[in-house]
């Protein structure tokens, strides 16, 4: 089959818009966010040195399977996967994979978006000086009204969800293309000013040794597979985000060099978010890292609260934090709209607000987890818990395992050789390897023995 340069929705404009495209999808709440609480809460340096290796080792190589097979079948990715499938002459069931993922994608988004919200509702309470001079306790509490209030929750859930329809609904070029070449400078200028301020103001070394103190000892399984887990969502990949990304990457482009740049770019600010977030933190008595999903929404504003100017400062930095979050969840709405697109002939807008509103419906179960529905639970988690280790620590490994044995055994070679021209083939081998043996066992071993300790 010839190679299509292009599908129907378009191409970015070059190699670069999508290395800024995938990068704005990787970055996100994953890294600003969970990364800095998961990695606290979790003993600090042992877990982020396993994490890097994660992203390495694993999730490289199976992000470059994932854009390779979107680029290869230039569609979304349950029909990308579903043509790869038939030209390889697989088992059809192979191409169940792109449902999962894309079913994975819905379910991130319908979370997502509420904490994104709280961002966004956290830009407004920082600027409007509400927060001046609070104390540990007063935060939490200015927090857990906000969790309390499922009607202030599902406002900004809203918000951002109609953020991202704008963007998603003006197509790959003059929507998604612009909005990522737009937002991630923006986003890059301002992480550097807040790592400048927090080297001066923080405390830079604590945060420096707490992330880089390597204590073996405090690694568990459990961390393990939490670190993996984090490696596959911050990365993006297991979710359909990427492929449908990779169906729009310029066919010329080499794929293991441009993931290895937004992996770095990906990893570089998830420390650097650490960086900053620690530093503020140990700056400031009585918060402990491990505080939790709280950690940014309460210690951050106990910290600029305090400082002169900080609150303007904390009110950038919550928009640094809405633009990443913004930039990750067009990715997610993606593949689902260009799956409709593709398939019922419907219009972008309409497809944009049928997954909308799917991801919002969803998403009210997340905004009630916090305050009426408190007290359910799903195998000890409330809903929210629950879909957040369902999504990150169990579809999206299983989906990477099985991707990375797609392409690493089933895939016709030919689609791989025209796929990976220019890349030297001692490079090829490796990543071949890599996807036959060494991901798909150490993603089972973490699972396997994640969570027997978790439910052990
Ligand atoms: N990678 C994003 C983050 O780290 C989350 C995400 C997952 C975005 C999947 C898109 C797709 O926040």
């Amino acid at each position: 089959m010839a190679l299509q340069q292009k599908g129907m929705h378009g191409a970015w404009v070059s190699r670069w818009t999508f290395i800024m495209a995938a990068t704005g999808s990787a970055v996100g709440l994953g890294n600003m966010w969970k990364f800095p609480y998961v990695a606290g809460s979790n003993g600090g340096g042992a877990f982020v040195l396993v994490y890097l290796a994660c992203i390495l080792l694993i999730g490289v190589p199976v992000m470059m399977a994932e854009v390779m097979l979107g680029r290869h079948g230039r569609k979304s990715p349950i029909n990308a996967m579903r043509d790869i499938v038939a030209e390889s002459g697989a088992d059809p069931r192979w191409s169940y994979l792109g449902w999962l993922s894309v079913l994975a994608g819905i379910l991130i988004l319908s979370f997502y978006a509420v904490i994104a919200g709280w961002a966004l509702s956290y830009i407004i309470e920082m600027g409007s000086g509400e927060l001046r001079g609070v104390d540990g306790d007063a935060a939490a509490a200015a927090f857990s009204q906000l969790l309390n209030d499922p009607g202030r929750l599902i406002l900004w859930q809203t918000i951002f969800l109609t953020l991202c329809v704008a963007v998603v609904m003006g197509g790959v070029k003059k929507g998604l293309g612009i909005a990522v070449e737009t937002l991630m400078p923006i986003l890059f200028v301002i992480l550097l000013g807040l790592l400048v301020f927090s080297y001066f103001k923080g405390n830079f070394s604590a945060a420096a040794n707490f992330l880089f103190q390597f204590n073996l000892d405090q690694l568990t399984w459990r961390s393990v597979l939490a670190a993996m887990g984090q490696a596959f969502f911050t990365l993006s990949i297991g979710m359909g985000a990427i492929m449908a990304y990779g169906a729009y990457m310029p066919q010329k482009a080499n794929i293991g060099q441009t993931i290895l740049v937004v992996a770095f770019f990906d990893s570089a600010v998830a420390i650097i978010s650490g960086l900053v977030i620690f530093s503020i933190v140990f700056a400031t008595q009585g918060i402990e890292p491990s505080a939790g999903p709280g950690l940014m929404f309460i210690s951050l504003p106990v910290a600029f609260g305090s400082m002169p100017g900080g609150l303007l400062i904390g009110a950038i930095f919550f928009i640094l934090v809405s633009i990443a979050a913004w930039s990750s969840a067009i990715s997610l709405l993606e593949p689902c709209v260009a799956w409709l697109v593709e398939t019922k002939n419907i219009n972008r807008f309409k497809a944009n607000i049928i997954f909308a509103v799917i991801a919002w419906v969803l998403g009210l179960g997340t905004v009630f987890s916090f305050n009426i529905w408190s007290g359910y639970q799903l195998f000890g988690l409330t809903f929210f818990d629950f879909l957040d280790f369902l999504t990150a620590n169990i579809m999206l490994p299983l989906t990477g395992l099985l991707l990375a044995v797609f392409v690493g055994f089933v895939v016709n070679s030919k689609i791989i050789e025209s796929e990976m021209l220019g890349t030297h083939p001692r490079v090829q081998l490796l990543w071949q390897h890599t996807l036959r043996y060494v991901a798909p066992i150490s993603i089972g071993l973490i699972f396997i023995m994640g969570l027997y300790e978790k439910f052990s």
